[in-house]
């Protein structure tokens, strides 16, 4: 089954297909990451703006990446949900036009359920059940997936997302937007130690995690030496603070593998790219099987909602045309 899938949920425009959820024929992304760096995050009306501009062109590039023309396509599958909801809305409504014109079955698909199937673009071997930590700028959950449509969220962050820390961080020491890559770049030239930034618990679930403590910890770190004319170690500052968020989403999976009967565990999201939690996540669970997308496969793309939408129809989900977008949605 060929699978054309969008996904606009945030300020990547991406078309992809996907032949039986694990085969990607095509998947082209379009970031706007340049033109929100200009504002130091992402502008809504701008993201949906850029959306309506691309998709036509994007949707033409995948299929002929793809080496398939529109009779070929058997199902639409879109991100319905959580994100941006003018830029969701794009996406949906493109999606049910396209679904309209081919007379073909629409998909809708949740956007965190998609990071988790990137995973399944990449290693064939994967099922469910399995323990997944999916991080990225918006979200910060850890699930229990004990079907590729059933799951349950053990735990996740009370306040900022991982990637969004990393962001604001990354944005104070001039690392630009979205500054996750250009840390783990940084981190990389420094030592974790060279400042103790704190590790918060929080009271109620031990799978939950908080990262505004430790942001504000980090920002004041910046804003003291600031005030004292003191320089800043600031690749020693980034090591420190990545090395806090890896320890932070480690030992919360950790404990979730431990006190589950999964012997699987997933990463997933933007986050998930980042070079000290691939590493640390695979030290901690060395005994374990970690699977992990491909660096290209963690942000945002269309690939994976495309994966995730075969495992939805064959559960029985479909939309009709009255689909709608919805900016939060519980997964
Ligand atoms: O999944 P994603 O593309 O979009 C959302 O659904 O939010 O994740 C984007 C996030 C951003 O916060 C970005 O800074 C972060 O992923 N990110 C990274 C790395 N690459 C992207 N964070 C840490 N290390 C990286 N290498
Ligand atoms: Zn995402």
């Amino acid at each position: 089954m060929n699978i054309l899938a969008f996904e606009t949920s945030c300020d990547e425009t991406a078309v992809a297909v996907v032949r039986d959820g694990r085969h990607s024929l095509s998947s082209v992304v379009l970031s706007q990451t340049e033109l929100h760096a200009l504002y130091g995050g992402v502008v809504p009306e701008l993201a949906s703006r850029r959306h309506t501009e691309a998709m036509v062109m994007l949707t033409d590039q995948a299929l002929t990446q793809a080496g398939l023309t529109r009779p070929d396509i058997d199902a639409v599958a879109v991100t319905h949900a959580p994100g941006l909801i003018g830029a969701l809305l794009v996406g949906v409504g493109f999606a049910k036009g396209a679904a309209y014109a081919l007379g073909k079955p629409l998909i809708p698909v949740h956007h965190i359920r998609g990071h988790i199937a990137a995973n399944y673009l990449c290693h064939p071997e994967l099922k469910p059940p399995f323990i997944a930590l999916v991080a990225s700028g918006g979200h910060t959950l850890i699930l229990h997936v004990s079907d590729y449509t059933e799951m349950t969220v053990l735990g996740s962050t009370r306040d900022d997302a991982a990637g969004e820390a990393l962001d604001k961080v990354g944005r104070v020491l001039g690392l630009g937007y979205p500054g996750g890559a250009a840390m783990d770049a940084l981190a990389a030239q420094g030592p974790a130690d060279a400042y103790r930034l704190p590790r918060p618990l929080v009271e109620g679930n031990p799978y939950d995690m908080s990262f505004s403590g430790l942001k504000t910890a980090a920002l004041s770190v910046l804003n003291s030496a600031r005030m004292k004319g003191e320089t800043v170690d600031r690749a020693g500052l980034a090591a420190s603070f990545v090395g806090a968020v890896c320890d932070i989403l480690v030992s919360r999976t950790v404990l979730a593998m431990e006190q589950s009967d999964c012997e699987t565990c997933v990463l997933a999201g933007g986050v998930a790219a980042n070079t000290r939690l691939r590493r640390e996540l695979a030290q901690a669970l060395s005994s374990r099987a970690l699977f992990m997308p491909t660096v290209s496969l963690c942000g945002d793309n269309a690939a994976m909602i495309g994966a995730q939408a075969y495992y939805e129809q064959l559960a029985g989900a479909s939309a009709d045309m009255s689909l709608n977008g919805y900016a939060s949605c519980s997964v």
